[in-house]
Parts: structure tokens; C-alpha cells; sequence
């Protein structure tokens, strides 16, 4: 594998550069020698088998979405006819049932989609309420016509207490102020086929509905209804999502060894279990990305941070994916990175070419600091920002690397999510442990009902009381 990877066919959608993970870059025994190289391409092949056996046996639902062709026409027709119905869409859901559709909203729509009508052009705006702070909530509801808005309530499980609690407060409103037969018209609800209040609730009162595969879980649902049907409400090309996802699951199918998804796993893999890196900075320079690294975090932190190994042996695996933004957070965080504690590495999330050219004019050129910048582009001096920050974290000795996209498109972002949801689930083979279950945040749950009052979880209830210290003692008023 040469360090600056070529995959056939793909060079348009997304390179993958990791020449400053090497040792050649970073120093002996600093990132990842020729020979470590060579070691690793065995568990990948073995990982990569893993995977398409699995995918074969129908446990990797997921990687078969992008080739479904009936659901991107349903989200279609449903799109066509509720643009002339609403003005606002509303996507009630939270961690994945929320976070795919936020990603690609802020990459595929212009950035003021939700502020400028001309950048709409006749599509809904689409707000996502993946909160319950009053406040937060309170805000997007005063700015709503509910007569022209449509609430997507979105929970494979339709047990969350937050996106539950916000659809018994909208299904309230809509009561109200449209009665309760014209309010059902307002509500589209996204949940299992089968199962779950939400679709017993689709069934005792007529509810609109979508189906979430049953195998499907929410950091990996963004290509099935939960993403692609707000998506498609707001005027995104699903279509070519889709099929940059296609292409990118093909790749993996097809060149596993030379694969993005494989050597992206893999090399993180190797920094985090072998040189001591348990963090992974994620890090776009593109504000249309930004929320893909929100994304990204999510799909990374709660599929691999797990407790037991497949086999039940104890694990406390993972790697923290820690969001940042160029060039941002260069000027608030890059000095920790550089000069803090050697625990991280960082992906930079690069665009070779931006959708819009902002000119910097050739103003001060009287000015020796500042007469460089004058002829240049904003675009152009993001880029060189990117690669100054990755050269000279290199030449420190701190380990990053680089995916980057020729520019912004919709196949070019469908490529980029699947390349890294099939990277997620063969780090999890690597690790040995489950990336599809998320066992640690039932115990929060659990006592968030027993404190609420639900029915069964009294115990709960007793046992956090029980846990505390009566004598208030380490708390400081
Ligand atoms: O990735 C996951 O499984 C979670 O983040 C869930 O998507 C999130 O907890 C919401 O669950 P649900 O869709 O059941 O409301």
C-alpha cells in the first residue's frame, strides 16, 4: 500500500492521505512503519472477510441500503407533495435518529437554507430539535406556522424519553390550534415496521409513517427514512447520495486492501492501540462539513467505547472522537494538540475546491503584513491553513492525516459517510467488540425514568437517592 492511496475509480469523490502517520514523517516508532504496514494488511483482509460474511448473512443491513431503489422515490413523492403544503419540517429525534440528517442538511443545502428564502427555493426549511433544553425547543416552536409545518417524529425504538416528550407537546399544539383531525395531516412518523408505541400509534390512529429497517441502528440509519426523508423535504439530491454510497460500498467489495474504509480503521487501529493515541480529532476545514464531524463522533465514540469483547472479556476499548473545526479551532485549541499531551491523532476533513469564490481584494498593499493576502481567495487561504497546521503538526511529531474531497457534492458526501460507517464496523472487529450495540447509556436511562415516575423503575428511583452522600459534603454553594 503506497502511503498516499489511489483507489481505482475513485480519486474524483475521496483521497485518503496518511504520509503524515508514516514514521518517514513523524520519526521512528512515532506513527506507523513500512513493515507495521505490511503486518496490518493481514488483520485488515481478515477483517474485510469478516465483514462481507456478515453482510452476506444479513447482519449488516446497512451496507445493503444504498442499493434500495423503492425507498428514494417513496421520500420523493412525499417531498414533491408536501413542498406546496409546508413552509417548515420538523424532525423531532435525537443522537442517530437526528444526527445524519443535520450532517448533510449543513453540506448539501446552502448554509442559509434555513434564513434565506432565494437559498430554499421553494423547499421547506427544516429544523432539527435534537434537544430537550425548554429554551432551545421554545425557540424553534415560536417560529413556526403550524398550519405550514410538518413534525417528522423520528424513533426506531419510540421509547426515548426526549423525542417522546416533544411529540406529546406537539401533538398537543396541533390539537389545539388545528383540531385533532386536521393535526394528524402535520405529523410523519418515522419508526420500526413492527414494533414499538410509535407504530402503534401509526396503527390506532392513522398516523403518516415511514419504516426503519429492524436492523438498523441509529448512528448507521442516515441512508434509510430517518435521514433520507427530511433530507429529500428540504430539497437534498438523495439520489446521488445514494449512489456515492454505492460507490463507495463497490470499493469495499471490490479492493479491500488499497480500500479507504479499511486503511482508515486500520491506521487508527494501529495509533491508538499500538502508539498510545486514544483520541481521534476530526477535524473539517469547510463549514458544510463541520456537522459531519458531529456525525462522525457519535458513530465512532458509541460504536467502539465498549466495556466486554465479543468473546465477554473485559475490553474498555475505543478511541474519543473529538470535534473541531478549521480554522476555527486553531486559534482555540491547535496549541494543545501541538504542544499538549501525545494522545491524539487528527483527520483533517479537507475540500480541494469551494462551491463559492470570495475574492480577497488587493486593499493595504502598502502594508507589508498584510499585502500577501490581497489577490488571494478566502477558499485558497483556508486550504493553505489546512496544510500548513497538518505540516507542522507532522514536523512535531504529532500523527494526522487527511480525506479529502475534490469539492461539496452530494455522491461525493454519500461516499465520504459509508466509507466511514464500513470503517466504524471493521474497527470493531479489530477491537473484537460489538460496533452495533450501545449497552452503557441504558443505566442513564434507567434512572432518568425511576427519578421521572415511570411505572416499573421505582427501584431505580430508591437507588439513586441511596447513591446520594447525605451529608452534601463535596458540594460547593
Ligand atoms: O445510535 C443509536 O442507536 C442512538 O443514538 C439512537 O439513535 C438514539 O438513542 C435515539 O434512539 P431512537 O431512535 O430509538 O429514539
Amino acid at each position: 500500500m503506497a502511503p498516499k492511496e489511489k483507489a481505482r475509480g475513485t480519486e474524483a469523490l475521496l483521497t485518503l492521505d496518511f504520509n503524515n502517520l508514516t514514521d518517514d514523517a513523524l520519526g521512528e516508532g512515532r506513527g506507523i512503519g513500512a513493515g507495521e504496514l505490511s503486518s496490518l494488511e493481514g488483520a485488515l483482509a481478515s477483517a474485510a472477510r469478516d465483514f462481507n460474511a456478515r453482510r452476506k448473512k444479513g447482519l449488516l443491513p446497512f451496507a445493503d441500503l444504498p442499493y434500495d431503489p423503492d425507498l428514494p422515490k417513496a421520500c420523493r413523492r412525499l417531498a414533491s407533495s408536501a413542498r406546496r403544503k409546508y413552509d417548515d419540517v420538523v424532525v423531532l429525534g435525537i443522537g442517530g435518529s437526528a444526527l445524519g440528517a443535520n450532517a448533510v442538511l449543513a453540506a448539501l443545502r446552502p448554509l442559509n437554507h434555513n434564513t434565506l428564502p432565494a437559498a430554499r427555493r421553494g423547499w421547506p426549511r427544516l429544523f432539527v430539535a435534537d434537544n430537550i433544553d425548554p429554551e432551545g425547543f421554545a425557540a424553534i416552536m415560536d417560529g413556526l406556522d403550524l398550519s405550514r409545518t410538518l413534525f417528522n417524529v423520528i424513533s426506531k425504538s419510540g421509547t426515548t424519553a426526549e423525542t417522546m416528550s416533544q411529540f406529546m407537546i406537539v401533538h398537543e399544539l396541533l390539537g389545539k390550534a388545528l383540531g385533532p383531525k386536521a393535526a394528524g395531516d402535520h405529523i410523519l412518523i418515522t419508526t420500526d415496521p413492527e414494533k414499538g408505541v410509535l407504530r402503534r400509534l401509526v396503527r390506532e390512529r392513522g398516523f403518516q409513517s415511514l419504516p426503519i429497517p429492524p436492523g438498523v441502528g441509529g448512528r448507521f440509519s442516515v441512508l434509510t427514512a430517518v435521514g433520507l426523508a427530511p433530507l429529500a423535504l428540504a430539497g437534498v439530491n438523495i439520489e446521488e447520495l445514494l449512489a456515492g454510497a454505492r460507490l463507495a460500498q463497490d470499493d469495499f467489495a471490490a479492493a479491500p486492501l488499497s480500500n479507504k474504509a479499511l486503511l482508515f480503521a486500520g491506521l487508527n487501529f494501529h495509533m491508538a492501540t499500538r502508539r498510545n493515541r486514544p483520541g481521534l480529532v476530526m477535524m473539517p476545514y469547510a463549514d458544510g462539513l463541520a456537522r459531519v464531524a458531529d456525525w462522525f463522533g457519535q458513530l465512532w465514540n458509541e460504536s467502539l467505547g465498549k466495556a466486554l469483547h465479543l468473546d465477554g472479556s473485559p475490553a474498555g476499548t475505543g478511541q474519543t472522537a473529538i470535534k473541531a473545526v478549521g480554522v476555527t479551532d486553531q486559534h482555540s485549541q491547535l496549541q494543545l494538540y501541538m504542544e499538549g499531551p501525545q494522545d491524539k491523532t487528527v483527520c483533517f476533513l479537507g475540500v480541494e475546491g469551494f462551491r463559492k469564490r470570495v475574492p480577497i481584494p488587493r486593499a493595504f498593499g502598502d502594508q507589508a503584513e498584510l499585502a500577501y493576502l490581497g489577490g488571494g481567495e478566502l477558499g485558497g487561504l483556508l486550504n493553505f491553513e489546512r496544510l500548513g497546521t497538518a505540516m507542522a503538526l507532522a514536523e512535531s511529531g504529532r500523527p494526522n492525516l487527511s480525506l479529502l474531497c475534490p469539492r461539496i457534492s452530494s455522491a461525493g458526501l454519500g461516499y465520504l459517510m459509508q466509507t466511514l460507517m464500513v470503517a466504524t464496523v471493521v474497527s470493531g472487529t479489530l477491537y473484537q467488540v460489538d460496533p452495533l450495540d450501545q449497552p452503557g447509556v441504558e443505566l442513564g436511562k434507567r434512572f432518568t425514568y425511576g427519578l421521572m415516575g415511570r411505572q416499573g423503575f421505582g427501584d431505580m428511583a430508591e437507588r439513586y437517592r441511596g447513591g446520594l452522600r447525605a451529608d452534601g459534603r463535596y458540594i460547593v454553594r
